[in-house]
Order: structure tokens, then sequence, then C-alpha cells
């Protein structure tokens, strides 16, 4: 009898299989971190094999600890960082480069050359996407124009593209024995190559970034009844599983925090912070800085749209208090460190090491650190880190206030750095509004798993998965208006003096 659905969330900084029952609680899980390769300023690279070989391991590893085989497994769903950008050989299953990450902003000059030769309009009409490195669709275009031999690969056929859902759904279904090039609508909506009304790659678009058509995967709905393959026996399954579920990881939170109805909204804390609001069926066109683009689309029902107020660096930003300052050994000593002192003593950090994405999207802004005293220390800049993710957040609720006319109620949260209570009551204090974690907070493995189910028949429909949904807390804003708005005023002239820093 199978009674469990699993799923991989292959994120920037670490990959997880994660195994949940009827009830969508967890049954078992294993993590391993991949690591991060900094050739330059401003590039960020992943080994695609190494990606490879730690999802073997984790699947392999939780199985093992759950004791279940792949015939207790009703079906698999994949999520991943999105954007990321992965390019193989299908002959030799060899990447021809690292994989270029979404934080990496080595093609700001194909994004400002797009502007500037006058398809940002386009671009933005077409895919929902303003012209960014962000997007897939330039780290694309840079390895054509600088990986010896990857254009006449590409134009033979043998050189092929994907983002890391691909990249797993290739070689978990068979590799270069035949692997599924695939890759679902909601990672295809990141490459500003994909048309978001008919979903299908845009033919003006790869004529404008000169991509051949044959590099790229087939589109998919997020959940294939039909399914995208079945897992090679001889892989870390040990069986053939149906692999039926696949999620940009933002989309697959927004499943997982069971936002099915417009005007439902969460925020995802991980390397970065992204807000998704459910917009309906028809996609809505932002005038304040958001991304239009697929929150998903199950089996042949129409795609469901979302505004995405994407954020580049909030927990990354904790990292390097970790890595890069050693001011901290661990994440979650930022908590401790930060409730040292009680406020953050006009310090304030504006994180902008991947420029500024929503609602800036400036690529020439680097980070700051200002309103130093001799007075400071490692605490006000930890305190100063924190209040950066939320008030990095509210830059980008108040944008979709703006669009949607909405006033957010309640910010349903989610992800690794919801586990820093101090940073969840800076989160409401900064908003205004409450703040709720669900029980079951690694909603990004969770959404998949639900696509991959719903897919299969494990669950009947979104309303059962409602059902499963359960608030684990609560916070309530402290702060009082004055102190809430002179706050964001600061926060408002810290983000002014990174902006112009780069010559692009
Ligand atoms: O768009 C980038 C996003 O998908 C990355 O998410 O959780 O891996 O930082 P995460």
């Amino acid at each position: 009898m199978t009674t469990y659905v699993g799923a991989v969330d292959q994120g920037t900084t670490s990959t997880r299989f994660m195994i949940f029952d009827h009830a969508g609680q967890e049954v078992a899980r294993h993590q391993l971190e991949h690591t991060q390769i900094m050739p330059k300023a401003g590039w960020v690279e992943h080994d695609p094999v190494e990606i490879w070989e730690r999802t073997r391991s984790v699947i392999q590893t939780a199985m093992s600890k759950a004791g279940v085989t792949a015939a207790d497994l009703a079906a698999v769903g994949i999520t991943n960082q999105r954007e990321t950008t992965v390019v193989w050989d299908r002959r030799t299953g060899r990447p021809y480069y690292n994989a270029i990450v979404w934080q990496d902003t080595r093609t700001d000059a194909i994004a400002n050359r797009l502007e500037r030769e006058g398809h940002g309009d386009l671009i933005r009409e077409r895919t929902g996407l303003t012209p960014s490195p962000y997007f897939a669709g330039g780290k694309i275009k840079w390895l054509l124009e600088n990986v010896d031999g990857l254009r006449a690969a590409a134009e033979a056929g043998d050189a092929i593209f994907g983002t890391t859902d691909s990249w797993l759904i290739w070689n978990l279904t068979g590799g270069t024995a035949g692997g599924s090039h695939i890759t679902d609508v909601t990672n295809a909506s990141r490459t500003m190559l994909m048309d978001l009304e008919t979903c299908e790659w845009d033919t003006e678009l790869l004529e404008v970034f000169d991509i051949p058509r044959s590099m790229l995967p087939e589109i998919k709905s997020s959940s294939e009844p039909e399914g995208y393959g079945t897992t090679d026996p001889q892989g870390p399954f040990g069986g053939d599983v149906a692999l039926t579920g696949i999620l940009g990881d933002q989309q697959a939170a927004t499943v997982g925090q069971v936002c099915f109805a417009p005007g439902e909204a969460k925020n995802t804390y991980g390397t970065g912070n992204f807000m998704l609001l459910n917009t309906g069926t028809e996609p809505v066109r932002s005038k304040s800085g958001l991304l239009t683009t697929v929150a998903y689309r199950f089996g042949d029902e129409k795609p469901v749209y979302a505004l995405e107020g994407s954020i580049a660096v909030t927990g990354s930003a904790v990292q390097w208090l970790r890595d890069q300052l050693g001011i901290i050994s661990g994440a979650s000593q930022s908590e401790a460190l930060a409730r040292q002192v009680e406020d953050n003593g006009g310090v304030y950090f504006v994180p902008a090491f991947s420029g500024l994405f929503a609602p800036y999207w400036r690529s020439d802004a680097r980070g700051a650190i200002v309103g130093l005293s001799r007075y400071n220390t490692n605490a006000h800049v930890a305190r100063a880190t924190l209040e950066a993710i939320c008030y990095q957040s509210r830059d980008v609720a108040e944008a979709m206030e703006a669009d949607s006319g909405v006033k957010l109620e309640v910010l349903k949260v989610d992800g690794g750095v919801t586990a820093n209570e101090l940073c969840m009551q800076i989160q409401a204090d900064v908003l205004g509004v409450e703040v709720s974690r669900p029980v079951v907070a690694e909603t990004t493995c969770l959404g998949a798993a639900y696509a991959a189910g719903l897919a299969v028949g494990f669950w009947k429909d979104t309303d059962e998965l409602r059902q499963n949904w359960a608030e684990a807390k609560r916070w309530s804003p402290e702060w009082d208006e004055e102190q809430r708005s002179s706050g964001y005023t600061k926060w408002k002239k810290a983000v002014e003096r990174t902006l112009d820093w780069v010559d692009i």
C-alpha cells in the first residue's frame, strides 16, 4: 500500500528530501548543503554535479530513516531555486559550465542592453518580468556567448538548458539513457522567454535573446496526472516512482500555505524573501515594481497567477554575518546577539549584495551599513540585519497593497528565518500587522508534495489540503505608530544611499 508522498526541495544553499503523510505531517527528512562558488564580486555559481550527488544522498538517507521504499511512495514532487541556469550535454550528462545562480549579477550588461535596444516593454508585456540579471534568459545568453563551442552544440540539439528542476528530473528519469527534458509552467515563467498568457515559449523573445528553441525543455503543468516520467530503478529511489509535481520554490510555498483564493498571500524567508499574492486566473500587471508570475497550474485547469515581491538578500545576510564577518558562528545565534540590545542604535543595513530587487529593480545598488557611531556594537549590526529582512518585506507589502488595493491584515510566513522569534516580532512591528506561522513551516516541500499528490488522487482536491493547514504561532505589533513611521523613513533614506553605486 502506498501511504506517503515525497518531495525534493533543491534550494539555493541546500537540498532536502521530505516525506509526508496524508495529513501533511512530516514523516522524515534529510538535508545537505552544497558549495557556494563565488569566483568574482557579483558572481555566484553552483556545481550541478554536486547538486545531483546531494539530491541522491538526501533521498536515500530520508527513505532509510523512515524505513520507506519506492513502493510506499504514491508520487514525488520537485521544487527548486528558480532561475538558476544549468546547460548540459544530453549525450554525456556533463554540464558545460557551473550553474549560474539567480543571485548572480554578471548579466547586468545584457539586461541593460535589452532595455537600451527597446525590448524592455516587450519583455514586461509578454512575460510579466522586468529585464534583470535575476532571470534565466540572460544567463543562457551569457553562456552561449562565453562558453567555447556551446552555440554550435546548442544548434545541433546536444546542449540543453534547464533550471534545477529540469536537471534533477532528467537525471532521476534515466539521464543519458533517455531522461525527460521538461520543466513546469512556474519555472518557465521566470526565464523572460515564456508568454504569460499562452504559457508557451515565445518565438519573438527567443529571437531577441538569440536562443535556439531546441535547448529548451517542454513546459508542463505543475501537477501532471500523466507524470513527467518514472524514476530510474538504478537511481536513489531504488524503484520506479511517479514524478507528478513540479513548482518553483516560491510557488510551492504558496501552495503549501494553501493560498488558493485570490487575495491570499504568503511571505517565505529563505536566502531571499519572496511574497506572493494569488490574483486568480487573470494576470495582474504591476504598477509598483512587482512581478507577474504563474502561481501554479494543476493538470489542464487554467493557470493561476500571482503578483510577486522578490527580495534577493534576507537570510543570506545572516549567513554573511557568519561567513564573511564572523560575528556569529551559526545563523540561530543572530537572535541571541540581536537581543543583547533594545533597538538598532541608529544603525540601518541595506544588504544590496545583488543590487536591489523588488520594488526598486536597481542592479547598480550595492550594500551599505549606515548610521554608525562609536557606540555601536556587533549586536546593533545583528539587529539591523534582522530589521533589514523586515523593512524589505514592508517595501514589497506596500507595493502589493498599491497594486491590488487590498490591505494586508495577516501575513502568513514560512521558511527557515521564521524560527527566529525576534525577527518575526520585528516583522509584526515594522508592518503593523499580525504575522502567522503554520505548524508545518516546511511549506515549500509540502507544496511540491501537494502538487504531486493531487495529480495521483492521494489528495482529492484543494479543499482537502486546506484542512491540513493550522496556525502554530502569531505575533502582534508592539511598536506605536510614531516608532513605526520614523523607522521606515530612516530605512528609505538608507536605501537611497545604496543606489548609483556601480556603473553598469
Ligand atoms: O527566485 C529565487 C528563489 O527561488 C530562491 O529561493 O529559498 O532557494 O532562496 P531560496
